[in-house]
């Protein structure tokens, strides 16, 4: 803090008499003086003198003191100088008056030297101390300013790694259960796939040696011809060879299903792969199959395709699996609400039905992929908030909010894409998805 001497003092006042009291006395204590002889050359005097105190004369020619202490004070930067008038022992009123405009002492002539230097010492120390606090106030505040905004940025890092941690969780648990699933029936398929063929060939085998039985002796034993009528000898033999070939071409399908589940649950969001968006889409909608076919309160949610030919894209495929997932997921949520109050007559008349697009864009060389719905549709007051994180109007048990922010991120911050909708209330919705190819 500055020290009351080395403080700098205006003394306003037209006596020289005066003027000489105070200079000598105040210059003895050490403070450095300035002296204006009217209120006009004290108001020009602040700017450059910039002092730490005012002593100021009520009476005098021009201004008066009244008025030059209105004229400071009115001025933001002067508002917390202190002023103290000079008045005689007379003029009672205005001791009062110079108080209510701003002044912060009086002192009355003739001066007491002791009680003027007190006056203006404990003035001084008043005005520093003040000054002081305002300055720790504002560091203060500029602190806590600050401790806000890293507060707030902490907390929004924390909710991003929030949201990454349910993803990666609900990800990571989903393709373990997948990648555990397939390995599971990876096995048994694969050897009824390896032996399914010889159990062909030997049916045949066995088939050509009952032909070669009945070509050379025709009339067997009436044990053999009774077996032989009562199995349907022909018949058996005709579906058996159907039947091998059926069993055949189901062990060939939950082959390739497995196949894709695999390739769904590969967990490949580190890295980018040339990757058929359909081969995505395809696995995607073989894993919603159960919610897709028909049920007691619904017939099957229809699914038209209308596919594009399109190229491989350079895409982190798991990451984009995830995107379609929550697309259809949010597809079957919205036709599946808008059955509500309809019966299965009416559904039936007017089914669910989801439809997905894709389009090469040779052009912008980029793809195009679109699911759209025919369900509820999304209101207009929610439609600024769909991909907010945890905004959802689900249940609690279905939903976390949670899907359309993280295929945003996944579209647009991973991908360099874009994703957006359009959407009528009890109409529909249509998500489109642009993805470019490299
Ligand atoms: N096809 C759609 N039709 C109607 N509303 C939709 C559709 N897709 C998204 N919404 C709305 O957007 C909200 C947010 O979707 P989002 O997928 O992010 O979360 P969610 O489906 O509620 O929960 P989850 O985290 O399980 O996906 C949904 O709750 C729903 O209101
Ligand atoms: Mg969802």
């Amino acid at each position: 803090m500055k020290l009351p001497e080395n403080s700098t003092l205006l003394i306003v006042d037209d006596n020289p008499t005066n003027i000489k009291l105070l200079y000598d006395l105040l210059k003895e204590h050490g403070f450095r003086i300035l002296v204006a002889k009217d209120g006009q050359s004290a108001i020009e005097k602040l700017e450059v003198a910039n002092p730490d105190l005012v002593l100021l004369d009520v009476m005098m020619p021009g201004i008066d003191g009244f008025t030059t202490c209105q004229i400071v004070k009115s001025n933001p930067k002067y508002q917390d100088l202190p002023i103290i008038f000079m008045t005689a022992l007379s003029e009672n009123e205005n001791k009062v008056k110079g108080l209510s405009l701003g002044a912060v002492d009086y002192v009355t002539k003739p001066f007491q030297p002791d009680e003027l230097l007190a006056r203006v010492n404990l003035h001084l120390k008043l005005y520093h101390l003040t000054k002081e606090l305002a300055e720790k106030n504002a560091h203060l505040h500029e602190m806590n300013e600050l401790l806000e905004q890293k507060v707030e940025e902490r907390t929004s890092a924390l909710q991003k790694a929030q949201t990454q941690l349910i993803f990666n969780e609900k990800m990571s648990f989903l393709g373990q259960l997948m990648a555990g699933i397939t390995h599971e029936i990876n096995n048994p398929i694969s050897f009824i796939d390896g032996n399914i063929k010889y159990a062909h060939d030997y049916v045949i085998e066995l088939i050509n040696l009952i032909n070669l039985y009945q070509k050379n002796y025709p009339n067997p034993v009436p044990e053999i011809t009774e077996k032989i009528a009562e199995v349907e000898l022909d018949y058996l033999m005709e579906d058996l060879l159907n039947l091998i070939v059926s069993m055949k071409e189901g062990t060939k399908r939950i082959a390739e299903i497995n196949q894709s589940m695999r390739a769904f649950s590969r967990s490949d969001t580190q890295n980018k792969f040339l990757f058929n968006p359909h081969e995505g889409l395809e696995s995607t909608l073989l894993l919603f199959k159960h919610r897709l076919k028909a049920n007691e309160i619904r017939p099957a949610i229809e699914v038209i395709k209308k596919y594009d030919i399109l190229p491989e894209i350079n895409c982190y495929p798991g990451s984009l699996n995830q995107v379609f997932m929550n697309l259809l997921a949010n597809a079957i949520d919205a036709v599946e609400e808008s059955n509500t109050g309809r019966s299965f007559a009416e559904i039936k008349a007017n089914p669910n039905q989801i439809t997905i697009c894709t389009k090469f864009d040779r052009e912008n060389e980029r793809v195009i992929i679109s699911i759209k719905d025919n369900g509820i549709g999304i209101k207009q007051e929610n439609k600024l908030r769909i991909f907010e994180q945890f905004f959802t109007t689900k249940i609690i048990t279905k939903g976390t909010g949670l899907g359309m922010t993280i295929s945003r991120h996944i579209v647009e911050e991973k991908h360099g894409g874009t994703i957006d909708f359009i959407s009528t209330p009890s109409q529909g919705t249509e998500f489109t998805v642009k993805l470019p190819i490299k």
